[in-house]
């Protein structure tokens, strides 16, 4: 069984990546160019919001088990794929965006066995992140197949 600063360690993390999120999807949402690139935009602008709101609620927990919430110079960044140079490529946009729903979830997943029989709390918080980012997942998935035939 995990220890409370296994889990706040785990929860920062998530922070992190988290944000790195916003960073990149907010960069793409901005950078990409072309038709077949507006709907892609305006479903990243959309998830902006969303991830702060992930950020918040593992803030808020971080705060609740005795943690503290990581600052700019604090955070761990860098394991996402960077938002592309070329400004229509679409689809490693799509990729990168995949890629990090699917580290999202993992992260989580490592949450809730780590939380198993212990903090219910945290465990049911991140049953719910994990929920939103598997929506997020089967969006950005369908967006693959249409865009990768075109
Ligand atoms: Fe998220
Ligand atoms: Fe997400």
């Amino acid at each position: 069984m995990a220890t409370k600063e296994e889990i706040v360690a785990m929860l920062q993390k998530s922070y992190s990546m988290e944000l790195e999120t916003v960073m990149n999807y907010l960069a793409n949402s901005i950078n990409l160019d072309g038709v077949r690139a507006e709907e892609i935009k305006k479903s990243l602008a959309g998830d902006i919001t969303e991830e702060i709101g992930h950020a918040q609620q593992l803030g808020a927990r971080i705060k609740q088990l005795g943690g503290r919430v990581p600052g700019a110079t604090e955070v761990q960044l860098g394991g996402q794929q960077p938002p592309p140079q070329e400004t229509t490529d679409v689809v490693s946009v799509i990729e990168a965006v995949i890629d990090a729903e699917e580290g999202a979830c993992a992260q989580y997943r490592k949450i809730i066995k780590a939380c198993d029989g212990d903090d219910y709390i945290t465990q049911d918080m991140c049953i719910t992140l994990m929920a939103d980012e598997e929506e997020h997942l089967t969006q950005f998935r369908g967006f693959l197949k249409e865009y990768k035939k075109g």
